[in-house]
C-alpha cells in the first residue's frame, strides 16, 4: 500500500463489479474526453464538508446523507429535483431543530448513477441478460441491445450531474432555502397527513423565532446563514474509469480530488482491502465513505481505517453501517470498540437501508418499521459503547412512491404497485422519510439530554 498512488493506479489491483465494455477504445475515448470538462465541484468545498464531518465526528453536528437508490436518466427533471431537496430540507429542519445541532446536508445525488449488483446476470422467463448496472453504464430495459454497456452514457452522466448540481446549487443559495420560507416547503406534503401537522407545529415554532428574530435586527439580509444553506453532494465511487477522469488536482494545495462529487463511498461489495476500489479512494483527499454490513470483522476495518485514513483526521471516514434491524446488536459493537480501542476517529452513520431488503408480490421492497427499528437499534448502541451517532444515510425521495410497505399511510405488500419507480432498490416515499427524520429528532434530544448533563449540574 505504500507504493506511489496516482489516479491510474487502480488499474493494476483486483476489481469487482466492473461491467464489460464491448468496445473498449471507445470507453478509453469517452474517458479522456472527460476527463478534459471542467470539474463538477471544487477542492475547497470537498475540505469544507471535510471540516464539517470534523464536527460530526467529536457529536457536535449531525450528518443527514440520502437521496436515489440510483438516479436515471429517465427521472431527469427539475421537479424531481426540487420535491427531493424540499423534503431534504425538511427533514433537515426536523433534525436541527430535535438535535439543537447543525445538520451537515448530503445528497445522494448528482452523480449517484453506478450500482453494484448481486448477480452478473439477470433472467426473466427463462431468458438471461447481463444484469442493470445503473444508468451511465446500461440500460434498465430488460433487452439485449440495452443491456450491452456503452460509453457514451458515462458523458450523459456527467451532464446530467452537472446540470443536477447547477439547480441544487441555486436552491441552497439562491433564496428557495431561506428559513423565512419554512411554510413554503410544507408544499409537497399531501393534506392532512400526520407528517404535515407536526412538521406545520414545528414551522410555526421557527416562524415565531424568526419573528423575535427580526424584531431584534438579525434578518436574512444581513444573516446569510438565515437565507442559505451549505448542500454537499455524493455517491458510490464504483464505476473507476469515469472517477479517474474526474480526478484532479487541486491548484492551491496540489492534492488530488474526486471532482465528481463531493463525498464518495465505497461499497460493502467493493471494500476489500488490496482491491481497485479501496486503491482509488485512498488518494484522493475529499471525504469518503465506508460501508460496513454483517461480513466486515474489526481486523478488517482496522486494515481499511489504516489505509483510507493514515492521518486519522476527523472527517476523512465516515463508516456507514448497513447490518440489518436484526443485526446490528450483533456486529455494531464489536466494530466500534475496535475502532474506540485504536483511537480511531471516524463518524458513524446508520444506513437502515440495505440491511432489511425483502421481496414482496414479487417486489424489492423495505418495511418502514425495520428501518426504524435499525436506527433506534444503533442509537442504542452507540449510547451502550459511549461513541456518537453521527449520521444516518438513507435511500429515499421527493415523490409519494409506493416502494417501502407500512408508514403513516400503512403501505400494504398490495400497494406497491401502485407508484413503484425506482430504478434500483425500494425508497422511503416524502412522507416517510419525513416520519424517519421526526423518529431521530426524538433519539437526538435524548441524546443531548445525556450530553448536557453534566454542564446542567455544573451550571
Ligand atoms: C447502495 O448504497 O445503494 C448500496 C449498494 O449499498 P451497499 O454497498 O451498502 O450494499
Ligand atoms: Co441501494
Amino acid at each position: 500500500m505504500s507504493e506511489q498512488w496516482q489516479p491510474a493506479t487502480w488499474r493494476n489491483k483486483p476489481i469487482c463489479q466492473v461491467p464489460s465494455y464491448p468496445d473498449p477504445a471507445a470507453l478509453a475515448e469517452a474517458e479522456a474526453r472527460i476527463a478534459t470538462w471542467p470539474p463538477l465541484v471544487f477542492a475547497g468545498e470537498a475540505r469544507a464538508l471535510k471540516q464539517s464531518l470534523g464536527e460530526v465526528c467529536e457529536g457536535r453536528a449531525f450528518l443527514l446523507q440520502g437521496g436515489d437508490c440510483a438516479e436515471s436518466f429517465a427521472e431527469h427533471g427539475a421537479d424531481n429535483i426540487r420535491d427531493f431537496f424540499r423534503v431534504f430540507l425538511q427533514m433537515s429542519i426536523v433534525l436541527t431543530f430535535g438535535a439543537s445541532r447543525p445538520v451537515v446536508k448530503v445528497g445522494r445525488i448528482a452523480g449517484q448513477f453506478a450500482k453494484p449488483r448481486s448477480s452478473d446476470f439477470e433472467t426473466r422467463d427463462g431468458v438471461s441478460l447481463p444484469s442493470y448496472r445503473g444508468d451511465i453504464i446500461n440500460g434498465i430495459e430488460f433487452d439485449a441491445a440495452s443491456r450491452i454497456p456503452d460509453p457514451e452514457r458515462l458523458k450523459m452522466a456527467y451532464r446530467q450531474s452537472a446540470a443536477t448540481l447547477n439547480l441544487l446549487r441555486a436552491f441552497a443559495q439562491g433564496g428557495y432555502s431561506n428559513l423565512e420560507n419554512v411554510h413554503e416547503w410544507m408544499l409537497g406534503f399531501v393534506a392532512g397527513s400526520p407528517q404535515a401537522e407536526r412538521y406545520q407545529e414545528l414551522a410555526d415554532r421557527i416562524s415565531e423565532a424568526m419573528s423575535f428574530m427580526t424584531a431584534i435586527g438579525i434578518n436574512s439580509i444581513n444573516n446569510p446563514q438565515i437565507r442559505e444553506t451549505s448542500f454537499y453532494t455524493s455517491h458510490e465511487a464504483l464505476l473507476l474509469g469515469y472517477e479517474q477522469a474526474m480526478t484532479r488536482t487541486d491548484s492551491t494545495s496540489g492534492d488530488w480530488y474526486a471532482t465528481s462529487g463531493h463525498m464518495i463511498w465505497i461499497g460493502d461489495r467493493t471494500r476489500q482491502p488490496d482491491h481497485a476500489h479501496v486503491e482509488f479512494c485512498r488518494g484522493v483527499r475529499n471525504p469518503l465513505g465506508l460501508k460496513c454490513g454483517p461480513s466486515l470483522d474489526p481486523d478488517e476495518l482496522l486494515r481499511l481505517i489504516d489505509i483510507l485514513n493514515p492521518d486519522n483526521t476527523p472527517g476523512r471516514l465516515t463508516l456507514i453501517a448497513r447490518f440489518g434491524h436484526d443485526k446490528v446488536e450483533q456486529y455494531l459493537p464489536r466494530l466500534i470498540r475496535a475502532v474506540e480501542r485504536e483511537g480511531r476517529k471516524v463518524v458513524w452513520s446508520c444506513d437502515p437501508m440495505h440491511g432489511n431488503t425483502i421481496t414482496a408480490n414479487g417486489y424489492k421492497t423495505r418495511p418502514f418499521q425495520r428501518v426504524l427499528t435499525e436506527v433506534e437499534s444503533f442509537f442504542a448502541v452507540h449510547k451502550a459503547e459511549g461513541s456518537h451517532p453521527g449520521g444516518i444515510h438513507v435511500e429515499m425521495t421527493g415523490k409519494n412512491v409506493t416502494e417501502c410497505t407500512g408508514g403513516a399511510r400503512d403501505i400494504s405488500a398490495d400497494d406497491l404497485s401502485d407508484r413503484y419507480h425506482t430504478h434500483c432498490d425500494p425508497r422511503l416515499n416524502a412522507e416517510q422519510a419525513v416520519e424517519l427524520a421526526f423518529l431521530v429528532a426524538e433519539l437526538l434530544k435524548n441524546d443531548r439530554a445525556v450530553v448536557a448533563a453534566p454542564l446542567a449540574a455544573n451550571g
